[in-house]
């Protein structure tokens, strides 16, 4: 399962490129003016920083909701790099974009999904990736992770190739439990992939292995 981090703080996506583990970046626009960047040209500006840092998907969303408009700006942003994924919404306008973009050779990624009829809606559309929101799910008291392993046998039965990105992620459980339930990719914010490091028993284990080791080396 491929690691993307889901966030727009550049030190962030730096710490967590640091790791080594990363394949990858979302962004979406509540991300983007949590950092508060805001004007065309300083978004535009923003995703090429994203790229610059690191080697990987980097998901960049239209803001338009038409499909004219989403093509111009799917264009716009697919010019910054070629790492640039275009995230479209899971509207009937974002079917008709996810095909136009995919025919053209523009990577995609489908979001806000919530339904396993929706996930074949973007499948047959040609979308790159598409992102069902589990966090979101599971806030209304539904189960995130049984719509991904829905959406895992269906794309497995039906061949389709569309990778599922799992988002909308909380903490190191989901990570966990979408790997489990056959995610291609999960998106995580730094703190839940960070979350993934820490067990009490490593670290007595390891203060038990440095004590040892300095009784007889001291
Ligand atoms: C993913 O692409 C979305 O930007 C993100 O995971 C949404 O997460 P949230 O439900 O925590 O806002």
């Amino acid at each position: 399962m491929k690691f993307f981090v889901d966030t727009a703080n550049l030190s962030q996506i730096k710490e967590a490129n640091d790791l080594g583990v990363l394949d990858g970046v979302t962004t979406n626009p509540s991300l983007m003016a949590k950092e508060g960047i805001k004007g065309r040209d300083n978004i535009m500006a923003h995703y090429k920083a994203i790229c610059d840092l690191v080697d990987g998907d980097i998901s960049a969303e239209v803001i338009a909701t038409d499909f004219n408009g989403m093509i111009s700006e799917g264009k716009e942003l697919a010019k910054i790099d070629d790492k640039i994924v275009v995230k479209v919404p899971m509207i009937k306008d974002g079917v008709m974009a996810l095909k136009w973009f995919s025919s053209n050779g523009i990577k995609t990624n489908c979001t806000l999904i919530f339904s396993a009829g929706q996930a074949i809606l973007a499948a047959k559309a040609g979308a790159t990736y598409m992102s069902p929101f589990i966090g979101r799910i599971d806030d209304m008291s539904w189960d995130g992770m049984e719509l991904i392993g829905q959406i895992a046998h269906i794309y497995g039965t039906q061949g389709y190739e569309t990778e599922i990105l799992a988002a909308s992620i909380r903490n190191p459980l989901h990570i966990v439990k979408a790997a489990e339930m056959g995610a291609d990719v999960c998106t995580c914010p730094l703190s839940s992939i960070l979350g993934l490091l820490y067990h009490p028993l490593t670290d007595i284990g390891l203060a038990n292995f440095l004590a040892d080791h300095e009784k007889v080396n001291r």
